[in-house]
């Protein structure tokens, strides 16, 4: 008899994790794979951390997280997207968003509710709603709709369990990103069926056309939503663990009390890097979206040039090319480029079965890994199939 809880047993190892294994055991792989920047964080931040060190903070801080930074956090939201929250209660730092969404669904979902999750999406939140004893209820999007749910898609799955909606825009895998109006639409039914919004807006930073909209920014959203962020992939600081969220006081206070006696608080010395960055780090964002918007419109070119179809994506750092055309599975293309070219990229299946039929490149990359990435999968395509 296996001594492993039945909820945690039943959930797979993450397919994207699996795959990097491999990776890690090969030489000379270019690697077009993982989710995370490939800059190395400012300079000025890691210096404010070592400073904060030699002045010898190395205690733990208040559960909420250090006063200044949530200050700090408030103030950059509230400009930059005319949204305010209450520093001394409406928000927590966390070890990530990742740490951010799991206290999140924990603190709203009781046993058997529902949670609707678009997808292709990012790999944890169904794993974490089935850890926190609620069920993930899938909301397919597709190319053809440019990867956005439908609303009358989403009213569809909804039924008297329905307790949230995860939403995440600009989105991993795809880069796909919600107008306005499309959120809009979606507030709609939120606000309809009463439902709890967790908004995963790690990429906010990231977007290529158009102006990010928050989703508690919009009308009455703002008591139904829990706001998740944080300062992995703006700020190049996915090492260092810093996420926040932000929500109405009842919220914050529910997920604070999970976070004190799981966690206690995110490590003092990047919430230190984290204020850094929050108040001087604009300009080192500003020059990485520069480079990323580049790099984009490089691999896009490329893979329409060797014959993927190829949505635009207009936030993040992933492309999500379809290889329908070549007749392989995605696990199928990913491991054979892999073993025979030495590319590493992701197989969108592992983000969804609705992600079957394309892969996810991150062009987090520099321009020479992607152009001989590009090169060695146009040479791949010559072989490899019928
Ligand atoms: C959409 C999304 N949310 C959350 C995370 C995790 O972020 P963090 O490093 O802040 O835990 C990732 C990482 O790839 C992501 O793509």
């Amino acid at each position: 008899m296996s001594g492993i809880a039945e909820r945690v047993r039943k959930v797979p190892v993450s397919g994207i994790r699996k795959f990097f294994d491999l990776v890690l055991s090969m030489d000379d792989v270019i690697s077009l794979g993982v989710g995370e920047p490939d800059f190395i964080t400012p300079w000025h931040i890691r210096e404010a951390s070592i400073y904060s060190l030699e002045r010898g903070h190395t205690m733990y801080t208040s559960n909420y997280g250090i006063l200044e930074l949530r200050e700090a956090i408030s103030e950059k939201v509230k400009e930059s997207y005319n949204v305010e929250y209450n520093p001394e209660n409406e928000v927590l730092i966390t070890v990530g968003v990742s740490e951010a969404f799991d206290l999140a669904i924990r603190a709203v979902v009781n046993p058997g509710d529902e949670v609707l999750i678009p997808e292709p999406s990012y790999v944890s939140y169904k794993p974490c709603t089935i850890f926190a004893g609620g069920k993930p209820v899938i909301v397919e999007t597709i190319e053809e709709n440019e990867f956005k749910p439908v609303v009358e898609d989403i009213e569809k799955k909804i039924t008297e369990k329905t307790k949230a909606l995860v939403l995440s825009y600009p989105n991993n895998p795809t880069g796909a990103t919600l107008g306005k109006g499309d959120l809009e639409d979606i507030a709609d039914i939120v606000r309809e069926y009463d439902l709890t919004v967790i908004s995963d807006e790690i990429y906010d930073r990231l977007t290529y056309k158009g102006e990010h909209t928050c989703f508690s920014s919009l009308n009455g959203m703002r008591e139904n939503t829990v706001y998740l962020n944080g300062f992995s992939k703006a700020y190049a600081m996915t090492g260092w663990r810093v996420g926040y969220a932000m929500s109405s006081e009842e919220i914050i206070e529910a997920m604070m009390k999970i976070h004190q006696y799981s966690m206690l608080c995110a490590p003092i010395m990047s919430q230190k890097a984290a204020l850094e960055a929050v108040t001087t780090g604009d300009r080192d964002v500003e020059e990485m979206v520069r480079q990323y918007s580049r790099r984009k419109k490089i691999l896009v070119k490329r893979l329409r040039e060797i014959g993927l179809s190829c949505f635009e994506p207009d936030g993040a750092f992933y492309a999500f090319p379809s290889i329908k055309s070549t007749g392989l599975s995605s696990e199928e293309f990913a491991t054979r480029l892999l073993e025979e070219e030495k590319v590493a990229v992701v197989p969108g299946n592992v983000f969804g079965s609705s992600g079957e039929g394309y892969l996810r490149l991150a062009y987090a990359a520099s321009h020479e890994d992607i152009n001989e990435a590009l090169n060695r999968m146009e040479r791949f395509l010559t072989y490899s199939h019928d």
